[in-house]
């Protein structure tokens, strides 16, 4: 399969960074071809601009996508499977994440009329969070992610859909955290290897 990341955290030292780094490495060593866009490396612009909002919300349905979204668009038509890897910030993706969808699901690409977008045989989110599961799922906060980014976001753009969390992270608990990344790091490497 040829696999689209979309990666998005501020710091390589970060657990996120080595997830990606092992999911990466079980791609490759399954034969899977991929690309990425490192939002941050790329420098990617999340900010939906006036004239970006005017097209996005009908009022002036002329105005012509963005090159840098256009690249974007191209990289998932090309792609059988997209993958979005990221920490959770604020029970959401960081903000170039979020704003990644407000400009790149644009109107005739990902929503109408006549949206081109290809249906994607998987869409898979990684993401990795400081608290532990258990209390995510208490709050409702995990639910809440899945719902924004399965329900919404994805939708019926990717026949299967999924959202698997990593959960513990944080370095408030140095021992918790030790505890589950070699866990973690492991499943990681599987969920490429086994894509
Ligand atoms: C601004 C900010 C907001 C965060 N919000 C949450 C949150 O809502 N829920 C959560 O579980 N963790 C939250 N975290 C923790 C991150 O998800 C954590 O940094 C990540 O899971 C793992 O560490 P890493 O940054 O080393 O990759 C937040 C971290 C930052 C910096």
């Amino acid at each position: 399969m040829r696999v689209f990341v979309v990666y998005c955290h501020p710091s390589k030292k970060s657990f996120t960074h080595d997830i990606k780094q092992e999911f990466l490495k079980g791609l490759n060593d399954s034969n899977h071809e991929f690309i990425v866009s490192d939002l941050y490396e790329m420098n990617f612009n999340e900010v939906i601009s006036e004239n970006e909002y005017e097209r996005e919300a009908y009022y002036k349905t002329e105005i012509p996508v963005a090159d840098d979204v256009i690249e974007e668009q191209r990289k998932i038509q090309e792609s059988d499977a997209i993958v979005f890897i990221y920490p959770v910030f604020w029970t959401e993706a960081p903000a170039k994440l979020v704003g990644w969808f407000d400009r790149i699901w644009t109107s005739g690409f990902a929503y109408n009329p006549n949206p081109k977008m290809k249906i994607l045989k998987k869409a898979l989110f990684i993401v990795s969070a400081g608290k532990t599961m258990e209390s995510l799922e208490e709050t409702g906060e995990s639910s809440a992610m899945r719902i924004v980014m399965l329900g919404d976001r994805i939708r019926d753009r990717a026949i299967e859909k999924e959202m698997i969390i990593f959960d513990g992270t944080t370095h408030w608990d140095e021992e918790q955290r030790k505890e589950r990344m070699a866990e973690h790091l492991n499943t990681a490497y599987k969920l490429g290897l086994n894509f």
